[in-house]
């Protein structure tokens, strides 16, 4: 498949910040800003906001999501969020192992991988977050990290089910560090994961992929990456909590297809 058959993802993700209200307001704006857009618009929103927002964007070009969720299809596990709660309250898709829930809370492959597999049983699009750390770049390991992310993130699932996969390149050196990652660099290692899918998954289905960039995408450098052929999209944290740079973002990647 083209780079041009493959459509544009923007996803803003606002971790914890926005009330329900605050975010409210937030989507009723941004939606006639994003009518037009040929480029999905996603949000992964805090849980308690995902039922309002998602009611809020019914029957509109935007596309509320989790920022994550457990592995478990219900039980006792005092604070944590099922797949199936999530898919109730009206998510779509769900952020899965993001660097902050790998560093912070100590989230491997494996944790990771059953989440993946339980997004799928429940009908949630997963959207796999992978990315090397500084040090693990500066020793010549970023396709060894990220191989092994997706390797032992996707085992065990059939190629058909991921047909509907995103994966997110998020190397964790460029998130929140305003240090963002040169789009040739990015697009190389876009061009192995998709490599690398092809040799895992089938070939049609690494073709039709969507693979996202994030970590410190600003409405300056935006365009940058969405003119290399293997960017699909981009996964935006800072910028998405205004709503004049997330939208104006989404209205630039019009020009990009
Ligand atoms: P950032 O975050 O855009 O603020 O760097 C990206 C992310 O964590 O998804």
């Amino acid at each position: 498949m083209e780079q041009s058959s493959r459509p544009k993802v923007i996803t803003g993700n606002w971790k914890m910040y926005k009330t329900i209200e605050e975010g409210k307001d937030f989507v009723t704006q941004l939606i006639p800003l994003v009518q037009n857009s040929p480029a999905k618009v996603y949000l992964a929103v805090p849980f308690t906001a995902i039922y309002s927002l998602a009611k809020e964007a019914e029957n509109s070009p935007v596309t509320i999501g989790a920022q994550n969720m457990n592995d478990a299809s219900e039980g006792a596990f005092t604070g944590e969020v099922a797949g199936k709660m999530l898919k109730e309250a009206g998510a779509k898709f769900v952020l899965l192992g993001h660097s902050e829930r790998r560093r912070l809370f100590k989230e491997d492959n494996f944790f990771i991988n059953r989440k993946v597999k339980r997004a799928l049983q429940v009908g949630l699009q997963p959207v796999l977050c992978v990315g090397e750390t500084k040090e693990e770049r500066e020793e010549g390991r970023t396709e060894e990290v990220i191989q092994a992310q997706l390797k032992e993130g996707l085992d065990g699932i059939g190629s058909e089910l991921l047909k509907n996969l995103m994966v997110a390149y998020e190397p964790v050196w460029a998130i929140g560090t305003g240090l963002n990652a040169d789009p040739e660099i990015v697009q190389s290692v876009h061009q192995f994961c998709r490599q690398f899918l092809r040799e895992l998954l089938t070939e049609e289905i690494a073709n039709q992929l969507i693979i996202q960039y994030g970590g410190s995408v600003s409405l300056s450098n935006a365009k940058n990456y969405l003119k290399e052929p293997d960017i699909d999209g981009l996964l935006i944290g800072g910028a998405s909590l205004s709503l004049e740079s997330f939208s104006q973002i989404v209205n630039d990647s019009i020009h990009k297809l």
